[in-house]
């Protein structure tokens, strides 16, 4: 009767996070040629060296990134939420915390105030409310 429904948790331990391998950004930018790619996006370590011949984009664009961070050019070309999904197939680690820079092409978040009431009380205050129609 009270029996509390545990389907959820299919006992395949998904989701449990071990350990993570930290690659230094000196380590990633020498896996920079056909034989071996690394690219960096969004923090994460991925060798594509393997998936070089299968990009839909060809090879030529992952050489250009080999070795840097890409996620820009990721993010640029508009990437289908299908192969966000791919690279966890290569991923293989994060950039280590002291070689993390801050994302959003130079922005820093916290000059970021879109989500503070100064922000938004005056487009607020001024705009129409349903009364004025
Ligand atoms: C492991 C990383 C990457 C994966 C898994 C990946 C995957 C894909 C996939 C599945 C497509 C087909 C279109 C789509 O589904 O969005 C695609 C297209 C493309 N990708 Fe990537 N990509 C990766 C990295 C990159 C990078 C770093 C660049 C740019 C430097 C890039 C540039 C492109 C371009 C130019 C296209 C063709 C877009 C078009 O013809 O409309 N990709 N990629």
């Amino acid at each position: 009767m009270a029996a509390v429904d545990a389907s959820g948790s299919n006992g395949k331990g998904q989701g449990v996070e071990t350990s993570v391998t930290y690659y230094r950004l000196e380590e990633v930018a020498k896996r920079n040629s056909s034989k071996e790619i690394w690219l960096v996006i969004h923090g994460r370590v991925y060798d594509v060296t393997r998936f070089l011949n299968e990009h839909p984009g060809g090879e030529e664009v992952l050489l250009e990134q080999a070795g840097a961070d890409a996620s820009e050019s990721f993010e640029d070309v508009g990437h289908s939420s299908d192969a966000r999904e791919m690279l966890k197939q290569y991923y293989i680690g994060d950039v280590h915390p002291n070689d993390l820079k801050p994302e959003g092409g130079g922005k820093d978040p916290s000059k970021n105030n879109t989500c503070k009431r100064e922000y938004w009380s005056g487009f607020l205050n001024s705009h129409p409310t349903l009364d004025d129609v």
